[in-house]
Order: C-alpha cells, then structure tokens, then sequence
C-alpha cells in the first residue's frame, strides 16, 4: 500500500511533537515510533469503555452498539471518550477450519465484527477488540500466538481501531525476552497492515512492561486486575503511582479500567478512583453499564475539568511528593503533583485511611516559582481561592481532593 500524502504530513507532525515532548519530559525509554502509519500516536491517554469489569462474558452486537449509543447520548463521547472495546468472550471456540480465520460468536454477534464497526464508526466512534498472546484467551477462546500476521489482517478488514492484548496460555514463554518477542510479533502484524491500530498490552506488569511496551505500544497494564472495591482500586493505585517516569505522550501507563458505578465502591471511593487515575494520566476507559448508569457516576466520568487534568497535553504522570523527611504516601496519605502545560499544578490530597485527616502541602514543595498569591480551583466544587503557599484541608477517610493551581502562563481562575 503506498501511504496517501496526508498520512505522511500527519505521520511527521505527531513525531515532532512526540519527540519535543519526549524531551520535555525526559523519558528513560523510547516512545514507540509514528512515522509508521499504522501507529496511533495517542499523545494523550486513550479513554473509552471496555466490558469487561462488567459484562464479564456476557458481550453482544446489542450490548457494543447500545453502549455506543449511551457514550453519545449522555454526553462522553462530546468529553473525549471514544473507544468501544469488546473485550474476552466475542470468538466462537474456535478457528475456521478452512481460512484459520477468528470467527465471530454467531449468537453474540450474528452480523460479525464488521458490521459492529460501521455501527460504531457511524457515530464517530472507535472500535477495540481483544485478544492474547498465549494459545488461549484467559476465558479460553483461540489465542494469537502464531496466527499474529492473519489475526491482524483480519482485525484490520473488520475496521478495528484498537486492540487489547492480554497474556493468558502462554506455555513455556515466560522470559522477559520471549514476552518481547510475543508482543512484539502483533505490533509487527499490525503495522503490516497499514490501519492505524492502537496497541493495548495486558501482560498484568509481570515483566516491567514500562521498561520495553513503550517502544511498542500506547498503553501497558502494570497491575493485575481491578475488581470493584476500595482494597482493589487502592492497590492497583499504589502500584501505578510509582511509575511516573514511564509515561507521556504515546505511551501510558495503565491501572486497569474504571470501577465507577458497579456499586463496590462509596460515592467518595468513585470520586477518588476517577480522581487518581487522571492524575496518574491513565486511560479512562469505563467499565460499568452506560444504559442504567446513576446520574451520580455519569457526573463523574463526566467532569470535564477532571478529565482534562487527565489529558492536559504536556502528558505528564503526577508524582507522589515525599511529606518532610517521610517517604511520599506513608501513614497513608498522599499528595499528588501533576505539572500541567501552563506551568500549573494538579494537585491531589488524598486520604487513604479510615479517619479524616489533615493534609497539607506547599507551592514550593510543589515546585511553583515564587509569587505574591496563587489561585487555586477545586476540580470537585467548583470554589476558587487565592493562597500565599500552603494548600491544606481536613480530607475525609478515603477522599481525594483535587485542586487545580495555575500556572504563571495562566489567567487567575475566575
Ligand atoms: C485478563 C485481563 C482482563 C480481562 C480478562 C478477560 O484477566 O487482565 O482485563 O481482559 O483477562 O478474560
């Protein structure tokens, strides 16, 4: 396929701007190229849903196309979220007999894979599919190691846009080197294809993905998997938050998806996951039922300045402050500072334990030049304040405050 001229000019735009931002942050690790043009340079963090947390098993052509449906009728789609991702459990058990092909569910998705595309591509969404990179999925469906090059062919003509792909069944692989070698054979595939196909890695964090899936992939998990509770969330939080080095533009790192509105957490618990994930510049991906969501849950994945402390373009991952002589998060309480594009902070205090507590930090602990005040916007509330320097509050048990504080580039918030 000879690339289309336009390919090329966007191709060479998002590596320039990969590569200022690469210095910009400093990254200890290649960013997965984009003059290639199948790569998708996601130079923020993907968002979307994902129906897995879930659906489980339970996945259809209705539940994708109605759920396309919810991401445009309560407004998330309009905030940025526009990948639908039908996770495990979308193959029949197996491949055809004849092409080696995947074979879409005939119960579940009657009409295929292509005709849920132009489903979702019809309103301006994406489409994600998953697969492994074992001889079996996690639920036991057919793997792709060795079908990498068909697989993604396949992908490709049904129109997928973005593909998970997880570590189940893979046997004797178990090296760091031969986990490169697995994932690196689908990144190959998917560039041979020509459609920009965005990489998700799920191999759980085994082999510190941070320090190889950014030369190949946008996202990489680096826990195992989320479940719906407070515990699971704030494990899966402690362990992302120690990997800022490893994000930016074109590759993030990735706690697993979002639990807000399976009913396992508090109110306060979901504001706090939404509010550490954006900070941490992970993906938003949804994992819960759009059609029957409460107005509570919708408000949060909705929240628009919270989302854009999440895709704030300098692709900054927030980093946990040390609090005096004490290493950053002990006795369980956390601040939070994620340089932002204007100079500004994001500013997380979060309270981890099961009493309210004080937490406090300072402009200069968070690295902000020197001024006579600072205004600072509550992300939650909406209030906005002026402070000399110190940011405190009395923080209720499992609560996150999230304050923006602008940068000396920004107009005070009105
Ligand atoms: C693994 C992944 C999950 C999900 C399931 C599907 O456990 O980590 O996110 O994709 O497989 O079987």
């Amino acid at each position: 396929m000879t690339p289309r001229p336009w390919i090329l000019a966007a191709a060479l735009t998002l590596a320039l701007a990969v590569a200022v931002a690469a210095v910009v942050v400093g990254h200890p690790v290649g960013r997965a190229p984009v003059d290639h043009p199948s790569r998708v340079a996601a130079l923020t963090p993907p968002m979307g849903w994902n129906s897995w947390n879930r659906f489980g098993c339970a996945v259809s052509a209705d539940l994708v196309e109605q759920s396309a449906d919810a991401l445009v009728s309560l407004g998330l789609k309009a905030r940025g979220y526009d990948y639908v991702v039908i996770d495990d459990c979308w193959m029949a058990s197996h491949r055809d007999a004849r092409t080696g092909r995947l074979v879409p569910d005939p119960v579940k998705f009657p009409r295929g894979i292509a005709d849920v595309a132009r489903y979702v591509h019809a309103r301006g969404l994406k489409l994600g599919i998953y697969e492994d990179a074992g001889t079996r999925t996690c639920a036991g469906f057919p793997g792709s190691l060795g079908h990498e090059q068909l697989d993604a062919r396949t992908f490709a003509e049904w129109g997928v846009d973005y593909l998970k792909y997880d570590n189940c069944n893979h046997g004797t692989s178990v090296s760091t080197r031969q986990y490169v070698a697995r994932y690196t054979a689908m990144r190959d595939a998917l560039d041979a294809t020509g459609r920009p196909i965005l990489f998700a890695i799920c191999e759980w964090g085994v082999h510190d993905p941070w320090t190889w899936a950014p030369a190949l992939a946008q996202t990489w998990r680096t826990t195992h998997d989320i479940a719906d509770s407070y515990a699971s969330m704030l494990a899966n939080f402690r362990a992302n938050v120690q990997l800022s080095a490893f994000a930016g533009p074109g590759g993030w790192n990735d706690p697993d998806m979002l639990e807000i509105g399976n009913g396992g957490m508090t109110p306060t618990e979901e504001r706090t996951e939404f509010t550490l994930w954006a900070a941490m510049a992970a993906p938003l991906i949804i994992g819960t039922d759009l059609r029957s969501i409460g107005h509570d849950s919708a408000a949060i994945y909705a929240n628009p300045e919270v989302v854009s402390i999440d895709q704030d373009p300098l692709g900054r991952q927030a980093v946990a402050i040390a609090d005096g002589g004490r290493p950053a998060g002990s006795a369980g309480l956390w601040v939070l500072s994620k340089t932002l594009s204007d100079g500004g902070r994001a500013v997380v205090l979060f309270n981890s334990t099961a009493v309210s507590e004080t937490i406090s930090t300072t402009t200069e602990q968070l690295g902000l030049p020197a001024a006579a005040e600072y205004s600072v916007k509550d992300l939650w509330s909406g209030s906005v304040s002026m402070t000399s320097g110190t940011l405190s509050a009395v923080v209720a048990p499992h609560a996150a405050q999230l304050y923006r504080i602008a940068g000396p580039a920004a107009a005070t918030f009105g």
